[in-house]
């Protein structure tokens, strides 16, 4: 079985370690891996693949940033080309960003199969260009790998069930996995446990928009503890025009063992990314998200996880409550990884 992996940004490189660990000791299944370059800092992308000993990509097709049209354009053009000579069997895409729709683009023009991981996620929010992606990636898909049932129960409803399977999610396996890890490289790093919160601000709708961005900087200027933020590159560019308090603490990205570790000490956390909502669920950490809506539905249960969006008075007031103590399990049983390279296996055609 000869899959290319599409992937460009950081979500992307965390989601696809895991199928490229287990494919390492599966001789029947080849992994050519296929970046972008939407994604290009050293702290965007190069500490992903040494930290989590992912393949070297044997193509970077180094897009850079840049508008949306463009950006995806030039990805869809250097997919093709790959894909034409590679004439693999499947292409492997991950999650919602411009890289996901490029690869599944460019590989349903080809009429090579695409299996999209993460499929069957929905924010019901047009304007997000995240959401548009999914869609577009689902609808054009062969094989719809769903997270959840809530994401299995959204792609029937869309007429999508028969090319859904139910494989648990992959970034659980990846906690799972790497959670001692992180322990054992920083467990002589002293940290304070759970006095302070883990923010991170990155999506489109907030960093757009100066009004947004303020009110979330004046919101963590308020707490009650102090906010570490390891900063995205495209906010870190915005907040020169932005008020804050010496109560926030930005600090570069950092490689994912370090933000298990930051996590894992943290209080709670405040974040408008999706990836960040389902690691604060899976380790216990209550979550506040600066979204207006969520896709992962589940982290909302018994209070684990508040949609306010940037409503100042209302994060300040729900960062007080006081840890929930039920939670149910929604993710699978962290081999979501194996699923999707034994369904793969079995589907070869
Ligand atoms: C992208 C995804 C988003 C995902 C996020 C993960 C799309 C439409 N969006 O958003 O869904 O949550 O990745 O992090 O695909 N930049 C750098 N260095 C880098 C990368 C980006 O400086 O290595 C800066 C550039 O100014 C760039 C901006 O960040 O214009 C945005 O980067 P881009 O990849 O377009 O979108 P993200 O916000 O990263
Ligand atoms: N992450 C990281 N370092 C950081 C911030 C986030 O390793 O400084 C990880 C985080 O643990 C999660 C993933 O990056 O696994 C989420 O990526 P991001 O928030 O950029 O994108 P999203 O999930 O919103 O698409």
């Amino acid at each position: 079985m000869k899959v290319v992996t599409i992937i460009g940004a950081r979500p992307q490189f965390i989601k696809a370690s895991v199928i490229s660990r287990l494919a390492k000791s599966d001789p029947t299944f080849d992994d050519l891996i296929v970046h972008t370059g939407q994604h290009y800092d050293a702290n965007m992308s190069d500490i992903f693949f040494e930290e989590l000993g992912i393949p070297k990509p044997k193509y970077n097709l180094e897009v850079g940033s840049g508008l949306h049209g463009a950006q995806t354009a030039k990805m869809l053009q250097g997919i093709e080309e790959v894909l034409m000579k590679e004439k693999p069997d499947a292409v492997l895409v991950y999650g919602d960003t411009n890289s996901t729709v490029s690869g599944a683009l460019a590989a349903s023009k080809l009429h090579i199969p695409i299996a999209h991981v993460e499929a069957g996620l929905r924010s019901f929010n047009r304007k997000m260009p995240e959401e548009i992606n999914r869609i577009a990636t689902d609808h054009i898909s062969d094989i719809l790998f769903a997270p959840t049932q809530n994401a299995m129960n959204l792609l029937r409803k869309e007429g999508l069930a028969d090319k859904s399977f139910l494989s648990g999610d992959i970034m659980y396996d990846s906690v799972l996995y790497y959670q001692q890890t992180a322990f054992k490289k920083y467990q002589s790093t002293a940290l304070p446990f759970e006095e302070y919160y883990l923010a991170t601000i990155h999506r489109q709708e907030n960093t757009d928009d100066v009004q947004k961005l303020q009110q979330l900087f004046t919101a963590f200027s308020n707490l009650d503890k102090p906010v570490l933020m390891p900063l995205h590159p495209r906010t870190r560019k915005l907040i020169e025009n932005i008020n804050y308090s010496k109560n926030i603490l930005i600090i570069e990205p950092v490689g994912y063992l370090e933000l298990l570790h930051l996590l894992s000490h943290s209080a709670k956390v405040l974040t408008d990314s999706g990836g960040l909502q389902k690691e604060a669920f899976f380790l216990s950490k209550p979550c506040i998200t600066l979204r207006d809506e969520t896709e992962w539905v589940e982290t909302l249960d018994n209070g684990w996880n508040y949609v306010l969006g940037c409503k100042i008075n209302e994060i300040l007031e729900k960062a007080k409550l006081p840890i929930p103590t039920a939670k149910n399990d929604y993710f699978g049983d962290g081999n979501a990884g194996k699923r999707i390279i034994e369904y793969l296996n079995g589907h070869k055609s």
